[in-house]
């Protein structure tokens, strides 16, 4: 089993992962030993803070070790991917992997011959979107009918979203400019993000240029502003974000710090999430 997408996986499936992360991080000195001599490889194509740490110091809470690898200093970025996999594969018991095209994780996933964990791609964000549900449990006690509202790009975070919380039973409105929609189908699109929040129990938005989209950064600048999460769009919902935030842009200083932000729980609990998703890969739970 891997976790390319959050589509792969069954209601169910995302259900009980969120109830474990939220008992793993209760109790997490049930788990110190259960991946003694188990290792992570963990490949980065592009930059990180969160998903690196988190995925590291998970690892080595479950008494596991955790290698961190990059493009530049293996030979990922000139040999074909399928052989490096393979080998990789031959090494350690489960690979996450961060790249710049989904397919790179899906010929990763096909050809490691261990479990893959997408960690960031283009077109997903599924351990994100993990860490976020759990998050939001934590905070409502619940995750069935609560509405979610999506502001800004409809990119990789915003298609996890999407489709996490349909598969919880939350539902989702996206407001996003002509031309930056999401993949997935929220249950409501529109350029409109007043309409979008109306009702909602949490605001949520990243950044306007992911990585990878440097080039096009003045160009989106333009187009993004009347997408910004201001104080009066949030009113009473909670406001949440993956990280990293780009003040004064996607996101006020004054919402970001305010009382209703949950940001720093949801870095967190990316924590408590991957290892729910680490031990569920490797049949631990
Ligand atoms: N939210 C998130 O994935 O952060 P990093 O890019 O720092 O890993
Ligand atoms: N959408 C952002 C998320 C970073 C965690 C990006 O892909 O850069």
């Amino acid at each position: 089993m891997n976790l390319l997408t959050l589509k792969g996986w069954s209601n169910e499936d995302i259900i009980n992962i969120i109830d474990k992360a939220i008992a793993i991080k209760k109790n997490p000195k049930k788990y110190i030993e259960v991946l003694k001599g188990k290792t992570l490889a963990m490949l980065f194509e592009k930059t990180s803070t969160r998903t690196r740490i988190s995925f590291e110091a998970g690892m080595a809470q479950l008494g596991g070790h955790a290698l961190f690898l990059d493009w530049k200093t293996t030979q990922l970025g000139k040999a074909d991917l399928k052989d490096e996999i393979k080998c990789i594969g031959r090494y350690v018991d489960i690979i996450m992997a961060r790249v710049y095209k989904q397919e790179a994780v899906e010929v990763m996933g096909e050809y490691a011959g261990k479990p893959v964990i997408n960690g960031l791609s283009d077109k997903y964000h599924p351990c994100q979107i993990i860490a976020d549900l759990m998050t939001i449990k934590e905070n409502f006690g619940k995750l069935k009918g609560l509405k979610l509202a999506y502001i800004g790009d409809g990119n990789n975070v915003c298609n996890s979203l999407i489709v996490g919380c349909k598969k919880v039973g939350m539902k989702i409105s996206v407001a996003a400019p002509k031309g930056y929609e999401p993949l997935e189908k929220p249950d409501l699109l529109t350029n409109d993000p007043v309409k979008a929040a109306a009702g909602a129990d949490v605001i949520y938005t990243d950044t306007w240029v992911s990585m990878g989209q440097e080039e096009e950064k003045a160009k989106r600048l333009k187009v993004f502003p009347p997408y910004q999460v201001t104080k009066k769009l949030v009113g009473k919902a909670l406001f949440m974000h993956c990280l990293p935030a780009y003040r004064g842009y996607e996101v006020t200083d004054e919402v970001i710090d305010s009382k209703q932000s949950i940001v720093f729980d949801q870095a967190e609990n990316r924590m408590h999430a991957q290892k729910a998703i680490i031990l569920k890969l490797l049949g631990k739970i």
